[in-house]
């Protein structure tokens, strides 16, 4: 390619990447920090990062083991779900990931997940009007589209939850275009045509998982419960799911330990993992 061809493309793209990210503003880190200092024990937030969830795993490893919070700017190695990776730009949207140490057993697990799904899916209707709903195991979506993804990693003792992890990411003023990805995603920017105040999402979301999880401890779930297969956009749906191989059903419900009932030719399956799509 000519040289001043060449030139003329890498001055567009860099003003054009550039501007992108003028568009955005850093965390305000005191307000963060002082609005959730009651609820963790530490908030850390790091500019970039390789993962939010790698960066967990070396602060257990240093004993630092409940409540805390980590959040990235930008992530280097974002992880998604079964080996995938997770994009975002930098200062755009909420990248984090809670460590935990309840003691329980490795059934509540799913719970302590739906409680964070469910806790944004009640900041965004509350502070937006914006509906989302759970898409089994535990991704976020409006519409057709997805919105946030969770990624949890655990650390177990026998049975019981010695550490976790969940990394919650959420797209919130940017979202991939890219039409090769698997799902179509969106933001809320893009669902509310405006920029989205990152801090407020991010407090309310979290507030409201501090009292799900709180209620998780004493064993008081039936409300959870309740909730997350009413906002499950595959109940009563005609699904499939991918595994090793393609299974297909009507989805009846999400059990309390997170596995998936589906109806198939007249008998109820449980399924315990797997891509679900809409048929
Ligand atoms: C998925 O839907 O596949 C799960 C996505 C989880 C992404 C978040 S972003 C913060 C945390 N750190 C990571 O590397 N991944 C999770």
């Amino acid at each position: 390619m000519h040289s001043s061809v060449s030139l003329l493309i890498f001055l567009y793209l860099e003003l054009h990447l550039n501007q992108d990210k003028m568009k955005y503003k850093p965390l305000n880190k005191d307000l963060i920090q002082k609005a959730l200092e009651r609820i963790f024990s530490q908030v850390i937030i790091l500019e970039e990062i390789d993962s939010t969830n790698e960066f967990a795993k070396r602060v257990i490893k240093e004993g630092i083991n409940d409540k805390v919070l980590i959040i990235a700017e930008e992530q280097t190695s974002g992880k998604g779900r079964m080996g995938r990776r997770w994009f975002s730009q930098k200062y755009a949207n909420l990248l984090f990931s809670l460590i935990l140490s309840p003691k329980l057993d490795k059934k509540w697990t799913f719970s302590i997940n739906m409680a964070l799904a469910i806790s944004l899916i009640e900041a965004i209707k509350e502070d937006y009007k914006i509906d989302a709903m759970i898409k089994w195991p535990n991704d976020i979506y409006i519409g057709n589209k997805k919105l946030a993804g969770i990624l949890t990693e655990l650390f177990l003792d026998l049975n019981i939850i010695k550490h976790m992890i969940i990394g919650m990411g959420i797209n919130v003023n940017w979202a991939p275009e890219d039409k090769t990805l698997l799902y179509p995603a969106t933001s809320l920017a893009k669902e509310k045509g405006e920029y989205i105040d990152r801090e407020t999402i991010l407090i309310s979301i979290l507030t409201r998982f501090d009292n799900y999880y709180k209620k998780i401890l004493t064993g008081e779930v039936k409300e959870l419960y309740k909730k997350w297969n009413d906002n499950c956009m595959i109940i009563g749906k005609e699904i499939s799911i991918v595994q090793d191989k393609e299974i297909r059903g009507v989805a009846v419900k999400i059990k309390e330990d997170g596995s998936l009932v589906i109806l198939k030719d007249g008998k109820e399956k449980t399924i315990m993992y797997g891509d679900v799509s809409l048929r």
